[in-house]
């Protein structure tokens, strides 16, 4: 997918889901990071395990950069959107969705990326929340 397709879908959801407070799993080149905070006024914490994040310094004061890996290094919080976009295969997209849930607050949204990927597909296809909105291969489930 071309990366203008995929910043627009996204905006799409942000807009759909309004949310104030975003975890983020998988920060990269920070796309979606940029599309969340230019589309909305709300806080994002990002969790990726990479050293080259220099993209991280540029968010502004409402992003926050967590250096580490998900599971184990998601903040204990709630949340009310939750962007998995990290590993992409089936055990971790698994492990991703058991310790967000947690996260999530009432009615709060969790969506994931690359619904397209057959071990994506297969781990969010057993999720039990409602599925509300796919816009390309983003798609979204809320609480
Ligand atoms: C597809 S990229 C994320 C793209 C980003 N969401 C965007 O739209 O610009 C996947 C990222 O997930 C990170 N990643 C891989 N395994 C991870 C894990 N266990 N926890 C957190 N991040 C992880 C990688 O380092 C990589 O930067």
């Amino acid at each position: 997918m071309e990366h203008q397709e995929y910043y627009d879908n996204l905006i799409k959801v942000i807009k759909k889901v309004k949310p104030t407070k975003e975890l983020e799993i998988g920060l990269a080149w920070g796309e979606s990071a940029q599309a969340f905070l230019n589309n909305s006024e709300g806080s994002l914490i990002s969790v990726d395990p990479e050293d080259n994040m220099n993209i991280a310094p540029g968010l502004g004061e409402r992003h926050t950069y967590i250096k580490g890996y998900s599971p184990q290094s998601l903040p204990n919080d709630k949340f009310d959107w939750i962007y998995v976009d990290g590993a992409h295969d089936y055990g971790s997209v698994k492990a991703d969705i058991k310790a967000c849930l947690p996260l999530l607050k009432k009615k709060g949204f969790m969506c994931f990326d690359d619904y397209n990927m057959p071990d994506v597909r297969r781990a969010v296809d057993e999720i039990t929340l409602n599925k509300v909105s796919e816009e390309g291969n983003i798609v979204c489930f809320q609480s």
